[in-house]
């Protein structure tokens, strides 16, 4: 079942080589151990901001020097091939889980001081995708499981076990029902990070010992509502648990945003913390990203006409510097707000204006956009696709990004919109309120109501007339520090906080 090995070939030792690796081993004997558990990571395999959070903490925590980062996450056979081909395999093991035992192949590969290990089951994870399969909860088990059991294989026993989302909650259950009665294992932490809470992991109790291999009596940590609920149990077995931005933290505690935990949130109010997450501000930068039409610079914007003009003959919309470009990123589903867009969109088409919305997702979102992109092909550009080159050309080129969410932990896309200064509107819900201050970088509505957001709009379509006014807007957009520099902080402040 092993996926083809690819060694790297070991560095010949030199005489002198002896003492700066001990230096460096006694070093790193001072730094805590930190292992992130999560089913993607940028650059390797991406479906959403969970990947790039994992891949941009983990790099700024490494970088701050106190921490051996460490990550691990399934070997999904869609990993891109230029990285899976330099990939080193360590060797392999086999993992029980009630009455299976299941080949366990561990990968590994470092990148800017971090390591990470890919999981290697082709059963579980060979396989288009990453989830949306039947026994997703069985592979996620696997998952979890594994991670515990190539500790000792690794030789490696986290200070911190940082968690995220469902798919590695059971590992945070694990460690508590299982393994932290072993001697390697008691001094492990366990943080969970909700990045969604709408996905929890819900699965039939009968499955409790015969799949999830958890005993009888452990029963209540995952129960909830007479199903097992993994995000639950994480959330009753770990440490401490965070959310990805202060606001979303304190939502989370209400029915509105819960999707029915928001009891248990509340009954474990005193472990969670709300980190707001940061960006890769050198991967979202718009002096050096290659794919845009020009480079352009915070301090001299003028290029950035050149992307709106090439955007919008690569979208067949009329070239006019001087009409607003309104532009959504996104997936196409109900909670980022589409109600909202599809409800007004006429009535906003009537204006100077041209809309270009990129993203798949629910079928009658899709359609109503295609259909109406056949309606007003002047004026509307419905790219239905994940596409990451197009996305940085549509948010160099636009001037105004829409986000409109009924709910978002954090989201990214305000962000990445606001270092190529195309200046966000978005509704105050979650990450977008503690990131996007009204008339400092960006444009807020407050109700989840089509008529208020069309309101604001037209306010920054207005404001956008006045070029030095704006100018001075794009500027303070495209200079928010949305790096990880202050984040990273607080996650260290966290980890040690949990190590007292
Ligand atoms: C999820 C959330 C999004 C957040 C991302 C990274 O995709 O929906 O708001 O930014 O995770 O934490």
């Amino acid at each position: 079942m092993a996926t083809k090995t690819t060694q790297t070939a070991k560095p010949k030792k030199t005489a002198t080589d002896s003492s700066p690796k001990k230096v460096k081993e006694v070093k790193s004997l001072n730094k805590k151990k930190i292992l992130f558990v999560a089913s993607e990571s940028t650059p390797f395999i991406a479906t959403g901001g969970l990947a790039e959070v994992i891949g941009s903490l983990s790099k700024a925590l490494a970088a701050s020097g106190k921490f051996d980062v460490r990550v691990v996450i399934p070997l999904f056979s869609d990993i891109k091939k230029e990285y899976k081909d330099k990939f080193t395999y360590l060797g392999n093991i086999y993992v029980h889980l009630a009455w299976r035992n299941q080949y366990c192949g561990i990968f590994s590969y470092e990148k800017e001081g971090v390591t990470f290990y890919f999981i290697d089951n082709e059963f579980y994870f060979k396989r288009p995708g990453c989830y949306g399969y039947y026994d997703d909860g069985e592979r996620f088990a696997f998952f979890s499981r594994s991670v515990l059991e190539i500790m000792p294989f690794l030789n490696f026993y986290p200070d911190v076990m940082h968690c995220h989302d469902w798919q590695a909650a059971l590992a945070a259950i694990y460690l508590k029902t299982n393994y932290c009665f072993r001697e390697e294992y008691q001094y492990i932490r366990a943080l969970f990070t909700i990045h969604n809470i709408e996905y929890q992991g819900q699965y039939s109790l009968d499955l409790l010992c015969d799949l999830f291999d958890i005993y009888g009596h452990y029963k209540y940590l995952v129960e909830y509502n007479n199903s097992i609920n993994l995000m639950k149990g994480a959330i009753e077995c770990c440490e401490r648990f965070s959310t990805v931005s202060p606001r979303y933290a304190q939502e989370i505690k209400d029915p509105y945003f819960a999707h029915g935990l928001d009891a248990i949130i509340r009954k474990n109010e005193f472990k969670l913390r709300g980190i707001l997450n940061g960006i890769d501000d050198i991967g979202y930068n718009c002096e050096l990203d290659e794919h845009l039409f020009a480079n352009f610079s915070p301090n001299d914007f003028s290029n950035k006409a050149v992307c709106k003009k090439e955007l919008q003959k690569l979208l067949n919309l009329p070239q006019k510097p001087e009409t607003p470009i309104i532009s959504m990123v996104t997936r196409l589903v109900s909670h980022k707000g589409l109600d909202l867009v599809t409800n007004i969109l006429e009535e906003l088409l009537q204006d100077d204006v041209q809309v270009v919305i990129l993203g798949t997702g629910d079928a009658h979102f899709e359609g109503f956009f295609s259909g109406m992109a056949k309606k007003y092909p002047d004026k509307l550009s419905a790219n239905i696709a994940f596409n990451g080159d197009l996305s940085r050309k549509i948010y160099s080129g636009s001037d105004i990004f829409l986000m409109p969410s009924k709910s978002e932990p954090c989201g990214l896309s305000q962000m990445i919109a606001c270092r190529y200064g195309t200046v966000p509107v978005v509704r105050e819900a979650g990450g977008l309120y503690d990131s996007i201050k009204p008339l400092e970088n960006g444009y807020t509505f407050t109700n989840f109501n089509a008529h208020d957001m069309l309101f604001v709009i037209r306010e920054a379509m207005s404001d956008y007339k006045n070029k030095s006014e704006w100018a001075k807007l794009m500027y303070r957009a495209a200079t928010t520090d949305f790096s990880w520099n202050h984040s990273a902080k607080e996650y260290e402040a966290l980890y040690m906080d949990m190590l007292k």
